[in-house]
């Protein structure tokens, strides 16, 4: 079975039970400013699991893009990791819960994709303060065993843990969602898996599901329950197709193989040939494909934020290229079988292949050029050194690593070259321990970031969401129709909003935009939706965002008497104020350009 079977399997599934799709959006979120990256299915439902109402119903299904770069990045290069994947999920929002997600979550990784229900192993929440144990789940999952004729004890098949295993939340914030979750293990090891607990024998088994019973919030002092229990489930496309096809290494599955066999072909390196060379071809497939996908959502190098997540992955390919003996050019080569094995589920990927070759070529040319500057500097620097005191070259190649970003292995191998005698695994431990030390203290301030929380719908927020709706009509007035959302980034003290258009914006243009919103402000336009069927609605001239996956029927918001005749519409889950004089007037206070022909412009409240 493909991947794309798998999917398609798993949609039709959960339609048939009454779901309805909802988008694959960004792995950018929107107007969420805790977050750099969507790290699963559920991102974008937060405001639903607390209980406001969604268009399309109570029972939603899915599949999304997801990003796990802070937590995921250094595991890459094992059987089983990747830092981009997609995550299957269906929802309910208090609607059914553990009696019909539990039989459904196995029937269909029993019945649907055919695992052998002997390799199952479950894992529930142990209980503790917060929640208690959850005898429920052990009960249910009881009985779907038994109907296999496997008796399913605790301790044997059934595995209670602790809240660091077995309770999903999505970020440390005060409001976040949570509550205990129940696991499905597929076993990959020998033998029977009766009595391996999957945590404690982590290399045999593979995580493949996990059905989130999101029933509490989370407050200054614990937890609380929510008005609804929700049912969040989650599974890894990627890792559900490694085991119904028979692997044991994701790498070798249709997502992954053709892009490995592309770069054996380029390289004329073997797959398995060293342990060196898998782990550099593993990189390079998963780098790849995470890079593509940021680029297919607008993310360009830099150095901050989204962009610099991409900035390094492209630099960890370069430095897995050369180590399967490749200077440049490898990632480059390899965009074209990336979107081709992507395609099936973006479509217009594939013609997005030279503009995104551009970006990695450009990047790829810079980090060609630091690794020059770089062996310049390193001369200098080992020129005035005397003798080859440990620390004194690891302080050397930190200063480089972090003013250049002067990759340390390459560093020790210029060392090597210059007839300094020094021991590899002594330098690699001594660099590590310095590079730990100032991770921990920059740790502090960026965390939150990349952890997450709540998105915030505060009605300073929610103003500004609206605000965003006239900040595109103003731009598009009043600079032409050429200009496009491409991102967006809402705080409580401001929105930021890019997109393309070729230059910054003159001062007359930015007077113009500012006086079209107070004047938007002044004419008490209400703010309205409508569902409509998703062709119809872009026929309507709503905009939307170009590269979504939108489902069949969609809200549309509107602002102004009636949607003929707004003065602005788009597609958009809300939530929005219900007039405009509910805003107040704006400033833009600060602007850049992104390149590419893309802008940013700052906007805030003046009063
Ligand atoms: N949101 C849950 C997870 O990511 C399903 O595991």
């Amino acid at each position: 079975m493909t991947t794309q079977e798998i999917l398609t399997k798993y949609l039709e599934f959960y339609k048939k039970r009454g779901h309805k799709q909802v988008p694959n959006v960004s792995l950018v979120p929107e107007g969420d400013s805790t977050l750099l990256f969507v790290n699963s299915g559920m991102f974008p439902l937060v405001p639903y699991l607390s209980g406001e109402s969604h268009p399309l119903g109570k029972r939603l299904v899915n599949v999304q893009r997801a990003g796990r770069f802070a937590t995921d990045l250094d595991e890459v290069g094992d059987r089983t990791h990747t830092v981009a994947f997609h995550m299957i999920g269906n929802w309910s929002l208090g609607d059914y819960f553990k009696d019909e997600q539990l039989p459904w979550a196995y029937e269909f990784l029993i019945e649907e994709i055919k695992l052998d229900p002997n390799r199952l192993i479950a894992t529930v929440f142990e209980g503790d303060e917060s929640a208690p144990k959850d005898d429920e789940s052990i009960k249910i999952i009881q009985e779907i065993f038994k109907k296999y004729g496997i008796d399913a004890k605790e301790g044997v098949r059934i595995f209670p843990r602790p809240k660091e295993d077995n309770w999903w939340q999505r970020g440390e914030a005060v409001g976040e969602l949570g509550g205990p979750d129940s696991e499905v293990h597929y076993f990959l090891g020998e033998g029977s898996p009766e009595g391996k607990d999957p945590i404690e024998n982590e290399s045999e088994f593979i995580e493949i599901g996990n059905s989130v019973f999101m029933q509490y919030r989370k407050t200054e002092t614990g937890w609380e329950e929510l008005p609804q229990k929700n049912v969040d489930f989650g599974g890894g496309l990627e890792r559900l197709a490694m085991v119904v096809q028979g692997k044991n290494d994701i790498f070798e599955t249709d997502s992954f193989w053709p892009i490995i066999e592309k770069a054996q072909e380029i390289t004329g390196k073997r797959y398995g040939e060293s342990e060196e060379v898998t782990i550099a071809m593993r990189i390079l497939a998963d780098h790849m494909r995470a890079c593509v996908l940021l680029a297919m959502d607008g993310v360009r190098p830099s150095n901050k934020d989204q962009g610099y997540m991409l900035r390094r992955l492209i630099r960890r390919m370069v430095r897995a290229a050369r180590k399967l003996g490749f200077e440049k050019d490898l990632s480059t080569r390899l965009v074209g079988v990336v979107t081709e094995t992507l395609s099936w589920l973006y479509p217009d990927l594939p013609g997005m292949e030279s503009e995104i070759k551009t970006v990695f070529e450009n990047e790829e040319v810079k980090f060609l050029k630091t690794l020059e500057k770089g062996t310049k500097e390193v001369d200098k620097s080992l020129k005035k050194l005397t003798g080859n005191n440990l620390d004194d070259l690891v302080n050397i190649a930190f200063d480089l690593y972090q003013s250049l970003g002067y990759p340390a292995e390459i560093f020790i191998e210029d060392v090597k070259d210059k007839g300094i005698s020094v021991n590899q695994n002594d330098f690699t431990k001594a660099f590590d321990e310095k590079f730990e030390q100032h991770q921990a203290q920059s740790r502090a301030g960026s965390e939150q970031k990349f952890k997450g929380g709540l998105a915030d719908h505060s009605d300073t927020v929610v103003k500004y969401h609206t605000t965003t709706h006239l900040l595109q009509r103003a731009l598009k007035n009043i600079l032409g129709d050429h200009v496009r959302q491409i991102g967006s980034n809402i705080t409580s003290e401001r929105l930021r909003f890019d997109f393309v258009h070729d230059k910054k914006l003159t001062d007359e243009e930015i007077t113009r935009v500012e006086k079209f919103i107070a004047e938007s402000v002044e004419q008490k336009y209400p703010v309205n939706f409508v569902m409509l069927p998703r062709e119809g609605a872009m026929q309507s001239g709503a905009l939307y965002l170009a590269g979504e996956t939108y489902p069949e029927e969609v809200k549309v918001y509107y602002i102004g008497e009636s949607l003929e005749r707004a003065l602005s519409k788009e597609f958009c889950g809300g939530p929005h104020v219900s007039n405009t004089s509910e805003l107040s007037e704006v400033e833009i206070y600060k602007q850049e350009t992104l390149g590419d022909g893309k802008q940013r412009v700052y906007v805030r409240f003046i009063n």
